[in-house]
């Protein structure tokens, strides 16, 4: 990218490891940053070994996170996707050394997660929600409300007609919970990019769903503003921005995540529709076995 040191981000996807790119990149000129970085779990990535010590992982973490907070404006948000091995760690990180505030700690709800004999199979993700100064940030309520109980399901005269913001669990397949989670209920569904999903690109095994980034995104800037994401992988942050026309700029190590990435972010236009739907009950659609055994994972 070329003129990202004049502080007049253009759009991009650049090929190349995040702590060196975001060293050219201009202190406080990034809105919004959403970083879903390697999880230091041994997943097997093209080019990135994704199993290193923990002191290496964490002081490489403590490199990109303070350029990341650097580049951040003074009411910049930071939102980090995280599993539950370094989720404790890197909180402290962001938030007790580099000063950032946290807003909401969200969980996000699948169960798609590889089942366990001897301990409880991960059902979760963590998606760390910070600020650069606690009184002054963008949050845009409006953009990101839901219908409530009250007006679904009471047609309550007295509840707001704009809805009410969503909780800070995020649920994936509300079918799992159909008691909790009925489709009148004002939890954040999510589906995940499941392997049949229209929306999977088929070739990044970590890709995001365009409606969690659509969440984030519409909450947290506004249009125009520069959305960065470090570890572009299939390039979901970018593309959501895009279409949410926002201003992007990304970083990939892997060369080919990066040409894919770029292939689907041209694809993509300003103003087209998020892939997935915002209703669950639309797009995460229910199995035989789902029907009679709701909790079949
Ligand atoms: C968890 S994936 C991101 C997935 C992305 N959120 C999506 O929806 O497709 C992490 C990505 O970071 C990339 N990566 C690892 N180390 C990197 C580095 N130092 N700089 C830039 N990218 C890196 C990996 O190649 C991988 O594609």
């Amino acid at each position: 990218m070329k003129n990202h040191q004049s502080g007049k981000v253009a759009n991009g996807l650049i090929l190349g490891d995040c702590v060196e790119q975001l060293r050219s990149v201009a202190d406080g000129t990034v809105d919004l940053a959403f970083a879903d970085p390697p999880f230091n779990i041994g997943y097997k990535y093209d080019i990135y070994d994704d199993k290193r010590e923990a002191d290496a992982y964490l002081d490489w973490t403590r490199t990109w996170t303070r350029e990341v907070a650097r580049v951040l404006k003074p009411d910049g948000s930071f939102w980090l996707a995280i599993g539950d091995e370094f989720a404790a760690e890197l909180k402290m990180i962001v938030h007790r050394e580099l000063g950032l505030s946290p807003r909401s700690w969200v969980i996000w709800y699948y169960t798609f997660g590889v089942n366990c004999k001897y301990k409880f199979s991960r059902s979760h993700a963590h998606l760390l929600y910070f600020v650069k100064d606690p009184t002054t940030f963008t949050f845009n309520l409006d953009a990101v409300r839901v219908p409530s109980a009250r007006q679904l399901i009471y047609a309550d005269l007295r509840a707001n007609p704009k809805g009410r913001l969503p909780d800070d669990t995020w649920i994936l397949r509300p079918q799992d919970v159909p008691e909790g989670f009925a489709a009148e209920g004002d939890t954040w569904y999510v589906p995940r990019v499941c392997g049949t999903f229209k929306e999977r690109a088929g070739w990044h095994g970590c890709q995001m769903p365009e409606q969690l980034l659509g969440r984030i995104v519409r909450a947290c800037s506004n249009p125009g503003d520069l959305v960065l994401d470090p570890f572009a992988g299939s390039g979901t942050t970018l593309t959501v921005a895009k279409k949410l026309e926002r201003r992007y700029l990304g970083f990939e190590i892997s060369p080919d995540y990066a040409d894919r990435a770029r292939v689907r972010l041209e694809a993509a236009q300003p103003g087209q529709p998020l892939e997935g739907s915002d209703d669950p009950h639309v797009t995460v659609k229910r199995t035989r076995k789902q029907k009679a055994s709701p909790t079949a994972g």
